[in-house]
């Protein structure tokens, strides 16, 4: 059944639009977005698509083809903790427009997704995105995308009680086509920056290890508090600002060997990136396999966030030919990503599949990454 009928047979009338928001994998730039720092993300063409409509009677009604039964809730009884499960990323974001003081109303909204979940590819952010673009496009509110990328980020931290930064949010709303977004999560600035692959003859290889990931547990919060204390015993607003010509003074004021690693892993993250967007930039993109492979090593000795299936997967890439390969997304589980030459794919991710064989992991998970459109209305 197609999502019309669907949404029909759920609510007995036809929706009056459909919304779409993808998923994303990120390129480099790994847990420096609550730092005020840099990311690059791309956006996959796998995400949610949201039929929706209006009601005036104030009820927000809930449906997903991926999960049993409907969850209805008044929209001016939400409140942090009220709706949980995935319908928690759908009422969110309808609690965090409405706490902006925007007039969101009542709804029937039915959502279908094909992000793998708890892959660490954002499938939360997509769900909580394409919400806001139907709840805001249905009752003709103007809101800047960058803004909205904020509001739906609150729905996570405040709603959900994720303390995510503003990256995924950012990446399902604003990315476009054959594009890296480049973001400074303290400004919001943005450029798209051209991420032809296949014009190079490369593919960017996305291997779900299918480690179990859970990022709403203590890990995210702690490495979040780490760098927030560090960055005011240093005296600075955020580890953002901490130059990497500076990092070493800054690691010798630090008495605590633990806030040491995760400084270093940020500053030299946040300069990682900026090297790769130089380097994308003037078309070498062959070269920037190495500073994605130093990515890894730093998020597993110096962060401390992968785990044996993201470290082996790497591992394995890297040896069957892959230029650079590290894990994407929060960590604890989920995606690595691998550049590879188009003629490899089948190589490297044979390699990852026989390795984890012999390490007796479950079978990984492999496709190719097209960087896809953000989101926008379908219907
Ligand atoms: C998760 C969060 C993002 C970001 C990454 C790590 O995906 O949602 O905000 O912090 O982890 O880079």
């Amino acid at each position: 059944m197609n999502l019309r009928d669907a949404f029909e047979s759920a609510f007995g009338t036809a929706p009056d639009g459909v919304w779409a928001a993808p998923g994303r994998v990120n390129l480099i730039g790994e847990h420096t977005d609550y730092n005020d720092g840099f990311v690059l993300p791309l956006a996959l063409p796998q995400g949610v698509v949201a039929a929706a409509s209006t009601r005036s009677d104030g009820l927000l009604r809930m449906a997903s083809l991926q999960a049993e039964g409907r969850i209805e809730v008044p929209v001016d009884t939400l409140t942090p903790g009220s709706v949980t499960g995935w319908a928690a990323y759908v009422a969110g974001t309808v609690w965090s427009l409405r706490a902006a003081g925007h007039e969101v109303g009542g709804m029937d909204i039915l959502v279908d997704g094909d992000v793998p979940l708890g892959a660490g590819l954002s499938s939360s952010a997509a769900l909580e995105c394409s919400t806001a673009l139907a709840a805001t496009e249905l009752h003709d509110l103007a809101i800047e995308p960058s803004t909205l990328a904020r509001l739906a980020q609150k729905a996570e931290n405040d709603f959900v009680g994720m303390p995510c930064g503003i990256m995924d949010q950012s990446a399902s709303l604003l990315c476009v086509r054959d594009h890296a977004l480049f973001l400074d999560t303290r400004t919001l600035q943005t450029e798209q920056v051209p991420l032809d692959l296949g014009a190079d003859g490369l593919a960017l290889l996305v291997i779900d290890t299918r480690a179990p990931h859970r990022l709403v547990d203590g890990e995210y919060a702690a490495r979040r508090r780490t760098c927030e204390e560090a960055a005011a015993a240093l005296g600075v607003p955020a580890l953002r600002d901490i130059e990497p010509d500076h990092l070493k003074g800054a690691l010798d004021r630090l008495p605590d060997e633990v806030a040491r690693r995760r400084v270093r892993h940020v500053v030299t993250e946040d300069a990682r990136v900026l090297q790769t967007v130089t380097l994308l930039r003037a078309g070498s993109t062959r070269e920037i396999g190495p500073l994605l492979t130093a990515s890894h090593e730093s998020l597993r000795d110096d962060y401390e966030v992968t785990v044996p299936e993201l470290d082996t997967a790497v591992d394995a890439a890297l040896s069957a030919g892959a230029l650079g390969a590290r894990m994407t997304g929060g960590g604890f589980g989920g995606c690595v990503i691998a550049l590879v030459e188009a003629d490899a794919i089948e190589v490297v991710a044979g390699r990852v599949a026989d390795t984890f064989a012999a390490s007796g992991f479950a079978a990984p998970a492999p496709f190719v990454a097209q960087a896809s459109a953000g989101a926008r209305r379908l219907v």
